[in-house]
């Protein structure tokens, strides 16, 4: 059973995967779903126009040149348009996702169609399993945990320890948290094997239950590995503990840029010196890097450049980054962040 969106979704929307249409439902609905540039061009209402006019029955009197050029005349057309569209306007800053605009622009931005409302709604109507977590990838999670541990290695091998500790070994970090953390499938997987102990931030009860009081966390419990659990969401949430490592993995498309940027900042100032924020998401490729909003989950898809200017506004520099690799090539790349304060 496929469930949850937020976590991997597929590029392209007339992909196949797991036996059926993806995001199939969305294009029914009429919503604007995942832009790929094929998407893009089967929505150019110009080219729509057109193409009927000019390649259809009756056929307009024109040469076949003369058409072509209408046609890409046309093209150009909507490509400036879809500029114009894209052209965000600064909103003031405000709690209230909804009226929250892009850090990036101006104008009606992806982020501004947030609701913490629905995206909670639908993420209790989701269930509490690895499937629920990863939209129907369960598959995925072995090797999406193992591209961490691999990660977070290679950035200790990389940071100053103290001497006389080798750099193959080196000590567990004191106190990690895992946010937006559902039922800790990270936590789980790698978070209690690289710090002493771990912190949960979720804002969805029934998933934390599962850390709190389920079977499978029992033998974390009983070592003492699971810290505070926060059930709030991260704009809401600001940490009063010091961490070696605040780890973000496929939930911070749930906050508007301003909210985003303003939550690494409240992270920053509880870093542990030397310590890191990470961020692990989907990233929108779209030819023009926009955001993309999920009305699904009510979520946005960023892209690289937009990241990197959030991170850039919070004052985060980004000291190591990488695309996860092994994942189903219809999925979003990924790409992993490590940040620490400028
Ligand atoms: C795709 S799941 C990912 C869970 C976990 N990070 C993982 O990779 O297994 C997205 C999670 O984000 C949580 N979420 C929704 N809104 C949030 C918010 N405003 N702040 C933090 N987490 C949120 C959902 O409840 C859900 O547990």
């Amino acid at each position: 059973m496929r469930e949850g969106r937020s976590s991997l979704r597929a590029k392209d929307v007339y992909s196949e995967h797991a036996g059926r249409p993806k995001h199939a439902d969305r294009r029914m609905r009429g919503t604007e779903g995942h832009t790929t540039p094929r998407k893009a061009i089967r929505g150019c209402p110009a080219i729509h126009a057109f193409f009927p006019l000019l390649f259809g029955k009756p056929f307009l009197p024109l040469s076949l040149s003369a058409k072509l050029l209408v046609y890409i005349f046309s093209s150009l057309l909507y490509k400036l348009t879809s500029i114009t569209r894209n052209t965000y306007t600064e909103m003031p800053d405000n709690t209230d996702a909804s009226t929250t605009s892009s850090l990036s622009g101006v104008g009606t931005a992806p982020d501004a169609s947030i609701s913490h409302q629905d995206a909670i709604r639908y993420w209790n109507s989701v269930t509490p399993t690895v499937n629920g977590m990863l939209g129907g990838y369960p598959q995925i999670s072995r090797i999406d945990l193992q591209g961490s541990a691999n990660f977070i290695s290679k950035l200790r091998r990389k940071s100053t320890l103290p001497s006389g500790v080798p750099k193959s070994k080196p000590p567990l970090l004191a106190r990690a948290v895992d946010c937006g953390a559902g039922i800790g499938r990270i936590t789980a997987g790698f978070l209690v094997n690289v710090a002493e102990l771990v912190d949960i931030v979720e804002p969805v009860v029934k998933f934390t239950d599962e850390i709190s009081t389920g079977q499978s966390f029992l033998p974390w419990r009983e070592q003492g590995k699971i810290g505070q659990i926060y059930n709030l969401g991260l704009e809401d949430w600001t940490p009063t503990q010091q961490y070696s490592l605040i780890w973000n993995q496929w939930c911070v498309g749930q906050l508007t840029d301003a909210q985003l940027q303003a939550y690494l900042q409240r992270c920053a100032t509880m870093l542990e010196n030397g310590g890191w924020i990470v961020v692990k998401e989907n990233l929108s490729t779209t030819i023009s890097d926009e955001d993309i909003f999920d009305d699904v989950d009510s979520s946005v898809t960023r892209s690289d450049p937009n990241f990197r200017a959030i991170f850039e506004a919070a004052n985060l520099k980004i000291v190591a980054t990488e695309i996860q690799k092994g994942f189903p090539k219809d999925l979003y790349p990924v790409r992993i962040y490590a940040l620490q304060p400028q």
